[in-house]
């Protein structure tokens, strides 16, 4: 595996993170700390939950369409940002075999036991296939990746709803700098919806995502011994109409001074008070074809699932 995330930087990374974020009003974490190896496991719980339609939909589509998407491609090399335990990936690397292209498999995550394991299997699964690891955060890394070989880059699931509209550009500008002519762009985007199913998703009966949500803070008290108690915050899922997306928010149930004791830094909270830990943005095809436009890419594919809950889209670079 290469790392671009060795634990200096990742510990670098995480620091500056805490600091700015609880510094800040109202506080905010981004959401690529909840991926630990417990928050990894928690998200594979939560892409089975009734409530959480967005991964049966995107296999759903891929199960249709990977053929044609693979062929359209024509790619040797398959880069997926925010790859996490690959599962949906087989159905891209088995279309791309099929297709006689398929060289090389590069996985990129910031969470390493989660990529290290996936890695594993998949280079048992295909033996053929170099699989190339890069632990990396793909807001910070993109420069780095494999510039060899015709190279279809995935990014699916929606991850790409954890960025803001302003990340959302700077992010989409600079993969495409990064990719040449024959290059492409596969990405998997949830789109605006009824807002009950939406906040459902994201609030499930079983309690996984309010889990996953307090996970952040068992990371920080782990990671920068701090004294959080996560029993203490509330999970709350709403949804934003006015920016069309989830906000996922941690909310004190009572006044806490909690102590981070590696930033040598104590926050407050008041009784109530809420800190942003996601925004998982939803999208208009109109406002997402204009964002690919505008970064420089040029749409060929544009799938649906049958109930139009989330799209597939392949761009040319
Ligand atoms: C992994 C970013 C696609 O935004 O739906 C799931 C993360 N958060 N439930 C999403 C998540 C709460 C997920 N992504």
């Amino acid at each position: 595996m290469t790392s671009h995330l060795d634990p200096d930087h990742l510990r670098l990374a995480l620091e500056h993170d805490v600091r700015t974020g609880l510094a800040a009003t109202p506080k905010w974490l981004p959401p690529k700390w909840f991926y630990d190896k417990a928050g990894s496991d928690l998200f594979s719980q939560i892409t089975r939950l009734p409530e959480y339609y967005p991964t049966r939909r995107e296999l759903a589509i891929l199960r249709a369409r990977a053929a044609g998407l693979a062929a359209a491609s024509g790619a040797d090399t398959l880069v997926e940002l925010g790859s996490g335990t690959s599962e949906k990936t087989v159905l891209l690397l088995d279309a791309l075999a099929a297709a006689g292209t398929l060289r090389t498999y590069t996985p990129v995550d910031v969470d390493a036991a989660t990529l290290t394991a996936a890695a594993r299997r998949l280079a048992a699964r295909y033996p053929g296939l170099a699989v190339r690891a890069v632990c990396a955060d793909f807001e910070r890394h993109l420069a780095l990746l494999p510039r060899t070989g015709r190279r279809m880059v995935a990014f699916l699931g929606g991850t790409i709803g954890n960025l803001d509209p302003d990340a959302r550009r700077v992010f989409l500008k600079e993969l495409r700098a990064n990719l040449r002519p024959g290059d492409t762009f596969l990405l998997g985007a949830d789109l605006v919806k009824d807002r009950g199913r939406l906040v459902a998703a994201y609030d499930d009966a079983a309690g996984v995502t309010a889990a996953f949500n307090r996970n952040v803070l068992h990371v920080l008290n782990r990671e920068l011994d701090a004294a959080f108690d996560p029993d203490a915050f509330a999970h709350v899922a709403l949804y934003d109409e006015r920016n069309d997306w989830i906000e996922m928010r941690l909310r004190a149930t009572r006044p806490m001074r909690v102590a981070i004791a590696a930033l040598g830094l104590t926050v407050d909270f008041a009784a109530g008070e809420e800190m942003r830990t996601e925004i998982s943005a939803k999208f208009r095809p109109d406002g997402l074809r204009a964002e690919l436009s505008t970064a420089g890419f040029t749409l060929r594919e544009w799938h649906t699932d049958p109930s139009g809950d989330f799209a597939l889209l392949l761009a040319a670079a």
